[in-house]
């Protein structure tokens, strides 16, 4: 074995790049649960792909065929259901855990300096997702997949000028049709999830470059030199940092992290086990009820409302009466979350030593988003128009409140060192 790996090793530099990146990478001592979601992002990828690799075994991407194909796929195929099932739940699950991983950050300021870079890429990957998610759900064709894209597509007409020859563009029709499903899955089953996995390279790449921020949002790599050695942690870390910095209250991620994501891991299964096996459908949240029906271009369905991960946004997009207008907001809501390291104009990273305002301000904006969250699943009623309206609001103000009072906030002394 051990001539086997020297033999590689001549060749690529692999044993140093598991070292560099996995068993000797430096993390803080105190990681706690909310830690977990990124390596569970990345098996949820894997599934994505392995299952994805599976069901394109006998999805048919035409018109006629999709939606007879994915039956075909959910009753004849020996264990076709479970590889549907497994993707379908798969990307739901991406979506809790992505949005819990970005919560993490949000948290303990894990954006700002010198982090930046590292959260753009995150967002490239939230809006790659987006598209990567939007794109699997037409394949099915169903009536939801096909009006859902509708109406989806039908926003980009709202620009000015070009919008008319966008949306055909988009289409590659006058209408949805064959052409748009051949596009799609061109997309979905290649291109993006390329660009998804050449993304969350980067990000891995951008996160061992800085290190891992930690719940206290203080550094654990301190400046050569600053630390007297009996105070530095006593393990062996790569010399990649080792030689660049003084390490302080961290372990190697093997096997103190290997271990600890391996319980999250066993959590993560057996809920993802429970809803594929008792409730793959989520009552109507993961696959929606007129999914099951084939895509008919006649009849549109009663009510029209797009997969939970994306009715936030939905929500702020019908609030506004002007297309133009909700379409600007959309788009605004995600473009601030791309900007949010320089929005947040304060030094404290965490917000447990930041003032109380801070601290509101998160607990409002998650409010706001689990708010539009649910008004995007229900029809836009009176109230309900009024209360996206307050919501999307307080969604904008979390930003607007955050430049302000970042600059000159109160914020408590942050320890020396790692509390727990
Ligand atoms: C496919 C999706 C993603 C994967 C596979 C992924 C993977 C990871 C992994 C493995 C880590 C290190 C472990 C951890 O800190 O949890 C990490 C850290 C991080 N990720 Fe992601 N990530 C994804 C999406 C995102 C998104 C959408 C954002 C935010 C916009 C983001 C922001 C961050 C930040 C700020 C850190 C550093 C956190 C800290 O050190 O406190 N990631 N990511």
């Amino acid at each position: 074995m051990n001539r086997i790996i020297e033999w590689i090793d001549a060749r690529i530099p692999m044993s140093n790049t598991m070292k560099l990146h996995v068993t000797q990478y430096p993390a803080p001592k105190n990681f706690n649960i909310w830690y977990i979601m990124g390596s569970l992002a990345l098996v949820v990828l894997v599934n994505q792909i392995v299952t994805g690799i599976w069901l394109t075994m006998n999805y048919v991407p035409s018109a006629e065929g999709a939606f007879a194909s994915v039956e075909y796929i959910m009753r004849d195929v020996e264990y076709g259901w479970l590889l549907r099932y497994m993707h379908s739940t798969g990307a739901s699950a991406f979506f809790v855990v992505v949005y819990l991983h970005m919560f993490r950050g949000l948290m303990y300021g894990s954006y700002q300096k010198p982090r930046e870079l590292l959260w753009i890429f995150g967002m490239l990957i939230f809006l790659v997702l987006m598209a990567e998610a939007f794109m699997g759900y037409m394949l099915p064709w169903g009536q939801m997949s096909y009006w859902g894209a509708q109406v989806i597509i039908s926003l980009f007409g709202a620009i000015p000028i070009v919008g008319d020859e966008l949306t055909t563009w988009i289409r590659g029709d006058y209408v949805i049709s064959g052409a748009t499903l051949n596009r799609f899955f061109a997309l979905h089953v290649i291109a993006l999830p390329l660009v998804l996995v050449i993304l969350v390279f980067l990000h891995l790449i951008a996160l061992h470059e800085v290190g891992s921020n930690n719940p206290d949002g203080i550094d654990t790599k301190r400046k050569k030199g600053s630390v007297p050695k009996e105070e530095q942690s006593p393990f062996e870390f790569h010399k990649h940092y080792a030689d660049k910095y003084d390490i302080v209250d961290s372990v190697p991620f093997h096997p103190y992290y290997t271990v600890k994501d391996l319980v999250g891991l066993a959590g993560f299964l057996i809920l993802f086990a429970l809803v594929i096996f008792y409730a793959p459908t989520m009552g109507g949240f993961f696959l929606e009820p007129p999914n099951f029906e084939a895509a008919d271009p006649m009849r549109t369905p009663e009510h029209i409302a797009p997969v939970w991960y994306f009715t936030p946004f939905y929500a702020i997009l019908r609030a506004v009466p002007i297309k133009l207008l909700g379409v600007i907001l959309m788009f605004g809501a995600i473009v601030l979350l791309f900007l949010l390291p320089w929005i947040d104009r304060g030094n404290t990273r965490s917000m447990r030593y930041r003032s109380i305002w801070h601290k509101l301000n998160i607990f409002q904006f998650v409010i706001s988003f689990i708010v539009l969250g649910y008004l995007g699943v229900k029809p836009a009623t009176d109230i309900y128009t009024m209360m996206a309206q307050i919501f999307t609001f307080l969604y904008f103000a979390f930003f607007v409140f955050l430049w302000f009072y970042s600059k000159n906030e109160k914020t408590k002394p942050l320890p020396e060192r790692l509390t727990k």
